[in-house]
């Protein structure tokens, strides 16, 4: 249909993309081959990633990212998914940079890999047209020292490209109290601040997120739409959802993307943004999430432009860079 055709191609923001999570597990197998290592567990026989729920999703995505070793295997990466959005129709996009996998937490090591990352994501700028900005992020079952870690390479390199702080990994660990000074390290050096919360956990944990680590973002959030008084604070307060529909179901929390809360969340005032998270993971694209949501949910480009817009408004970069992208 004519209108599909229309939305499928419209220019699109994405503020939710884990680096390594948007890795082709082709070019997570060709790059295990060259090194000689083995990933027993981590593909499927048809080639795609394996993993059952959540914990195994996490565990295999760690996998993978144990072929990742070097800067120079970054640039590669970065430029194979810029190439990969920009062919989505993405404009702008913010991914989520774990200093954990670069280097391991040691600010020395970080810079290489941050200034490889960088190096491509400006050379894909000139080329293709995508503008790339990175989220440093930590890893919530690696605990709060290593996250202290991570923050202090996000305070070391804040600027025009490390726009933000955040933190994935297994919600049902831990307390998200536990992080705060990591959280307050990086809001002190400038940066921006976005927390997954609200994917397994219920509305208080989205809660929590805003009071404790008084983040600006939340990365999923959908579990607030259980609760109209915490929607309505968020809305009040301008506190953006990173909703990620595909990997929602994909993933299991949700059965099917008719049973999602996203028009739930819209429809209250909360500000909405649509992300892919870790895009060959859970079988996704930009593309097929904006293709998705206008057939089960009758969505037209209107729709599309507001969340857009909403993304525009909510992403972690300068006002020279939004204007440009705008
Ligand atoms: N890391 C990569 N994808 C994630 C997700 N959906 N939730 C938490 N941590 C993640
Ligand atoms: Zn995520």
């Amino acid at each position: 249909e004519e209108s599909l055709a229309a939305i499928a191609e419209m220019p699109k923001l994405e503020l939710h993309l884990h680096h390594e999570g948007a890795a082709p597990p082709s070019f997570i197998r060709g790059l295990a081959k060259e090194k000689g290592l083995n990933l027993d567990g981590v593909f499927r026989s048809d080639g795609s990633y394996a993993f059952s729920g959540f914990e195994h999703f996490l565990s295999v995505y760690e996998a993978a990212t144990t072929v990742l070793k070097t800067p120079e295997d970054y640039h590669r990466l970065t430029v194979a998914l810029l190439e990969e959005s920009a062919s989505n129709g993405v404009i702008y996009t913010e991914s989520f940079l774990s200093p954990d996998f670069c280097g391991g937490g040691d600010l020395g090591a970080w810079r290489e890999y941050l200034a490889a990352i960088r190096e491509a994501a400006e050379l894909c700028e000139r080329d293709i047209g995508i503008t790339l900005r990175g989220i440093v992020t930590c890893v919530r079952h690696f605990g709060p020292d290593k996250a202290k870690k991570a923050a202090r390479c996000a305070a070391e390199t804040a600027g025009d490209f490390i726009t933000g702080y955040g933190m994935g990994g297994d919600e049902n660990r831990g307390s998200l109290k536990d992080f705060a000074y990591s959280f307050d390290m990086a809001r002190e050096a400038g940066l921006q601040l976005t927390v997954h919360a609200g994917e397994w956990r219920g509305p208080r944990e989205v809660a929590e997120a805003v009071d404790d680590l008084r983040v600006s973002r939340i990365g999923h959030g959908v579990r607030a739409a259980e609760d109209p008084a915490l929607m309505d604070r968020l809305a009040e307060n301008g506190i953006c959802l990173e909703v990620c529909p595909g990997s929602n179901v994909a993933l299991g929390v949700y059965h099917r993307l008719e049973a999602h809360p996203i028009e739930t969340l819209r429809d209250r005032g909360v500000p909405i943004t649509v992300s892919t998270d870790d895009p060959p993971f859970f079988h996704t694209t930009m593309r097929d999430e904006y293709v998705s949501l206008a057939r089960t949910f009758g969505w037209q480009a209107e729709d599309f432009a507001r969340l857009n817009a909403t993304a525009l408004a909510h992403a972690f970069c300068d006002e020279v860079t939004r204007d440009a992208i705008a």
